[in-house]
């Protein structure tokens, strides 16, 4: 068990503009170079539905965390959580979620469940209190700048007429509005009910909606069956050996891309993608590469991190063969608490 009083007395205290240098600080090297903290940390700051937090030692940042309320403020997703080196181990992730909790407790008594993302084999110790309701696979490629063509070029070779034949449409803010107020539409596409974007797991609750159209975001939907070829329409084989049309359509979302600390000139975009249709997955992921590569300044690489369902693990494997994979993590994993 980790020792937890082996360090001086931690304070907690809001986390202000200043502090920045500091927990960049105590940041260096958190997700192999591809931490969103360094630019997200001031946008952050002017949300009104979020808090941050720093833990202090003898006045010097230690440790960091923050939470945003969603779902019409009845939970609370927690995001950034971060220790510095030097005091890792002896127990100060624990004391920091323990004050968010309190201060949940106190300041936001509406709030009922905390929900977090987390990579693959989390502690033992968060699956005692954490339950996983929903995982996806993860799959990093690395784009320098100078290939960022050819990439493409090798993509687009290997997407093929029935791939092709999938209509894509980009979703206007009305439009995603009223897609997920149909019930169905939603049930259908999002596994586990959760809308995750850039490793942020929401409800389709309007509010979260709100939250995500203020984010310029792309959005792509390909709707069930709607394809320029009714006849070659994807099909999959079923477990009892029948086969099946693919009927929940196809939704991704393309996180724009933005600076990372990874290196100058390197910059990483998200693309979540939801249903499990692999030719649909292709073109959404060819579709929203173009849009984020047009939308780069010159001589800008990227991190691009895809996020699907696992059963297109394989196929997407090998759309993106022969790209460079950038080990950061496999697997996405959304969990939850009631508190
Ligand atoms: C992950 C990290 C925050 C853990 O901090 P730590 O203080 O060394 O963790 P310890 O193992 O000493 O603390 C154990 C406690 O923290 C919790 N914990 C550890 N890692 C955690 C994580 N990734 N998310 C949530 N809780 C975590 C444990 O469940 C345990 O809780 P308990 O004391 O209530 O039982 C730290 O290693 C770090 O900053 N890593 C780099 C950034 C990072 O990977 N952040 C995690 C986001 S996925």
């Amino acid at each position: 068990m980790a020792e937890k009083t082996s360090f001086p007395k931690v304070d907690f205290v809001p986390a202000t503009a200043e502090d920045y240098e500091e927990v960049m600080s105590i940041s260096g090297g958190i997700y192999n170079g591809v931490d969103y903290l360094p630019f997200r940390y001031h946008a952050w700051l002017k949300d009104p539905q979020r808090r941050m937090f720093l833990a202090k030692c003898e006045g010097k940042v230690v440790g960091f965390e923050s939470f945003i309320l969603v779902d019409d403020g009845t939970t609370a997703v927690v995001e950034g959580l971060r220790v510095a080196p030097w005091m890792r181990g002896r127990g100060l992730a624990g004391m920091i979620q323990k004050f968010c909790f309190n201060t949940l407790h106190s300041d936001h008594p509406e709030v009922k469940r905390v929900r977090l993302t987390r990579p693959e084999n989390p502690p033992a110790a968060m699956l005692t209190k954490y339950k996983v309701i929903n995982s996806k696979a993860v799959m990093p490629l690395l784009l320098p700048a100078d290939q960022l063509e050819a990439v493409l070029n090798l993509m687009e070779s290997r997407v093929n007429d029935l791939d092709r034949s999938k209509n894509l449409t980009i979703l206007g803010a009305e439009e995603i509005l009223r897609f997920f107020e149909e019930s169905k539409s939603r049930e259908e596409l999002l596994s586990g009910g959760f809308l995750v974007q850039g490793w942020l797991p929401l409800t389709t609750h309007k509010s979260n909606l709100n939250l995500l159209l203020r984010r310029q975001i792309v959005w792509i939907y390909s709707h069930p069956g709607d394809s320029n070829d009714s006849a070659s329409s994807s099909r999959v084989t079923t477990g009892c050996g029948g086969t099946q049309a693919y009927l929940q359509g196809f939704l991704s979302l393309g996180t724009p891309a933005y600076p990372i600390p990874l290196a100058e000139g390197v910059h990483r975009l998200d693309i979540d993608l939801f249903g499990n249709d692999p030719s649909c997955a292709k073109v959404h992921i060819l579709e929203q590469l173009k849009i984020a590569v047009q939308a780069l300044p010159a001589g800008i690489g990227i991190i691009c991190v895809l996020h699907a369902d696992e059963s297109l693990r394989t196929e997407l494997g090998q759309l993106c063969e022969g790209v460079t994979p950038f080990y950061y993590v496999v697997e996405q994993m959304i969990m939850e608490m009631e508190i």
